[in-house]
């Protein structure tokens, strides 16, 4: 089975937990682009769903789902969002697609966090995908020597600009074997927006899409 078709089989498996006139939040990449497609197929309605990033919102306007503002809703039952590392621990690496800080708000009010992803996102150490650290434009240079201090080597993404007008840090080379002590220590760097370790909220459970099963790591 192929790696995409791993992310659909994660992807269809969360509809499971979708109930008629819910407002479901949902992330943002191509597992969770199978996601809504599967939303749309659902013999039900919901009631609408809330986006991560603007090509989420897109995506499920295409597909017929109202979407609302985040502001509009008070907490929300559910998010379901992909990754681009996850542990044993459900703590996870996000923002391969610079999303993160719109990931980390919807996730924060969903009571449940589902993750969704293909079997080769698991690792036991995370930091071999590069972290994304989303930093406003004039803090650039003095995150990135932040960091420099942490033992990462920082990167701009060239000619990315996040939905809210900022900057995208890639760090390369972090082995992050305390993902909450890292994700707090990076989240104090004046001028960062976020970083993209999902530790303080982790996901509840995750559903990993493999050539025979989905299977589900929760605590
Ligand atoms: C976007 C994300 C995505 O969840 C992550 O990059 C995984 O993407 P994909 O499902 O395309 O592999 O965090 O900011």
């Amino acid at each position: 089975m192929s790696i995409e078709q791993q992310k659909e089989l994660a992807a269809r498996a969360a509809v499971n937990y979708i109930e008629e006139g819910m407002i479901v939040g949902i992330g943002t990449g191509s597992t969770v682009n199978y996601f809504i497609e599967a939303l749309a197929d659902l013999p039900y309605d919901i009631a609408g769903a809330v986006a991560s990033s603007k090509a989420t919102a897109e995506k499920l306007k295409a597909c017929g789902i109202e979407v609302f503002d985040p502001n509009a809703v008070g907490d929300i039952l559910l998010y379901v969002d992909g990754a681009d590392e996850v542990n044993q621990h459900r703590y996870m690496i996000k923002g391969g697609g610079g999303a993160l800080s719109g990931e980390k708000i919807i996730a924060g009010m969903a009571k449940e966090f589902i993750c969704i992803v293909n079997e080769a996102k698991m690792v036991d150490v995370l930091g071999e995908f590069p972290l994304a650290v989303e930093v406003l434009p004039m803090a650039r240079s003095y995150v990135a020597r932040q960091i420099v201090k942490l033992g990462g080597d920082p990167m701009i993404r060239e000619g990315f600009t996040s939905d809210h007008g900022n900057l995208i840090l890639d760090i390369y080379n972090l082995r992050i074997l305390d993902p909450q002590a890292m994700e707090q220590e990076i989240n104090q760097i004046p001028g960062v927006v976020t970083n993209g370790i999902f530790a303080q909220r982790r996901a509840d459970f995750i559903l990993v899409g493999t050539d025979t099963e989905v299977k589900r790591i929760q605590a």
